[in-house]
């Protein structure tokens, strides 16, 4: 068998060995066949001719037209009573600057609020596609669990409105770029920059299991750098709440391949440890430039994730070692949690209480011109047009009566200046 590491090395390109998301949206099935989940996983190269090829969340069906029509009618049926509730804060009060991201059911959106000035990101859902991938429950948890969140290393939800056919979450809008953006670019991180990241992210989802919190996909994609270089973890979509040490909570089926816990594969149902799992991988990745077990062929990888030895190369010392087997072990209930974690000697010069306070200086500061700063996301999304898709009816999209109550109490107006 060749080492964990050795097939890892043959990849080009470093972090931006990615299969992104795919299996994150083949929800609910308890008992999976890890081929299921290989469906439209894509290898590396893919991943990269992926975020070129045309976006496919939006159907067919969608035809781009400016959201901003002056003659244009608050919310697309402004006699339904779910946008009534939104009139607070709708789609009308943003200027779309930017498209910065996509994610399974439509665009992130860099905005300004037209009366204030200030800007945010928007996450654009559409309600036909989540109906249709049965994620109805997951969307409404992202939004209700974000709202309630309150921590300096994940995102703030400001408000959360809908029109007839989508969904809208406006956040802060984190200008520092995706991790997975400057791994893909710098191929791995000094010890430091993975020292301080790793803690961030581990305060950041103690606190989320704290409140039973699971967030259930961290991974490059996800992390993003603020202005100063620290972290701010996004997407709360696979975010559930699952009671504290309840290590079988839940048997959906998803994550992102590479950094799915072996209980995952097992379908024999999960809790908060995934999420230490998956940390554990994210810190293998940093430090060496890919996951540590790392395959093109995803059978193998679930395979590899189930079994293979965990190998390091030379250059990673003891302490990270340590840590890493404590956080990539396979039994759940044996796994690094928490405490292991902050207690552990990788992390013996990290002052906590300062971390959490956002007193550590990040050994590296992206390089950004203000707020709106578009300069760290990748061209490929900053190259579109910023306009929010039209939704045209047809029979296949078409939502019922029933299915516009399912979105109910998704509107939400957070204290902010904007109310
Ligand atoms: N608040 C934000 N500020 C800046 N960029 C953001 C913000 N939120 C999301 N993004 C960008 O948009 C991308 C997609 O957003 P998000 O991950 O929430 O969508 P998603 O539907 O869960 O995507 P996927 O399922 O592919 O992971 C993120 O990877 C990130 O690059
Ligand atoms: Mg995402």
């Amino acid at each position: 068998m060749g080492s964990a590491f050795s097939s890892k090395k043959n990849k080009k390109g470093g972090g931006a060995a990615k299969q992104k998301g795919e299996v994150k949206k083949n929800k609910e099935a308890s008992t999976p066949k890890p081929d299921k989940a290989t469906k439209g996983s894509s290898s590396p190269e893919k991943q990269e001719k992926s975020k070129k090829s045309k976006p496919t969340s939006d159907s067919p069906a969608a035809k781009e037209k400016p959201a901003k029509k002056k003659d244009e009618p608050a919310g697309e049926d402004a006699g339904d009573a779910l946008v009534e509730a939104s009139k607070k804060v709708n789609k009308e009060d943003f200027e779309l600057l930017a498209v910065i991201g996509r994610g399974s059911f439509g665009k992130v959106m860099q905005v300004k609020h037209l009366a204030t000035g200030q800007i945010y990101a928007m996450k654009v859902m559409r309600k036909d596609a989540i109906i249709q991938k049965n994620q109805v429950t997951h969307t409404k948890d992202e939004k209700s669990i974000l709202q309630k969140i309150g921590h300096p290393f994940i995102v703030r939800l400001h408000f959360a409105f809908q029109t007839r056919d989508k969904l809208y979450m406006i956040l802060d809008y984190v200008n520092g770029g995706e991790l997975f953006y400057h791994l893909k670019k710098e191929g791995k991180f000094s010890v430091e920059r993975v020292k301080l990241y790793a803690a961030e992210i581990a305060s950041a989802m103690m606190h989320l299991h704290a409140q039973g919190i699971v967030y259930r996909d961290l991974k490059p994609e996800n992390i993003l750098l603020d202005k100063d270089g620290h972290i701010i973890i996004t997407d709360f979509g696979l975010s559930k709440e699952i009671p504290v040490g309840d290590n079988e909570g839940t048997h959906t089926f998803c994550g992102t391949p590479e950094y799915l816990a072996p209980e995952v594969l097992r379908g024999q149902g999960h809790g908060h440890a995934v999420d230490w799992w998956s940390l554990g991988t994210l810190i293998y990745e940093m430090l060496t430039g890919l996951p540590p077990f790392y395959s093109k062929n995803i059978n193998f990888m679930y395979k590899k994730i189930l079994s293979s030895e965990l190998t390091f190369p030379s250059y990673i010392s003891e302490d990270a070692r340590d840590l890493l087997e404590g956080l990539l072990t396979r039994d759940p209930e044996r796994r690094f949690k928490g405490e292991d974690v902050k207690e552990h000697p990788f992390f013996s010069d990290i002052d906590w209480d300062k971390l959490e306070k956002k007193l550590i200086e990040p050994p590296w500061k992206p390089t950004v011109k203000g707020e709106g700063d578009i300069s760290q996301i990748d061209e490929y999304f900053t190259n579109e047009d910023a306009v929010d898709s039209y939704v045209e009816r047809s029979p296949l999209n078409q939502l019922d009566d029933e299915d516009k109550g399912m979105f109910e109490g998704f509107t939400f107006a957070g204290e902010s200046t904007l109310g």
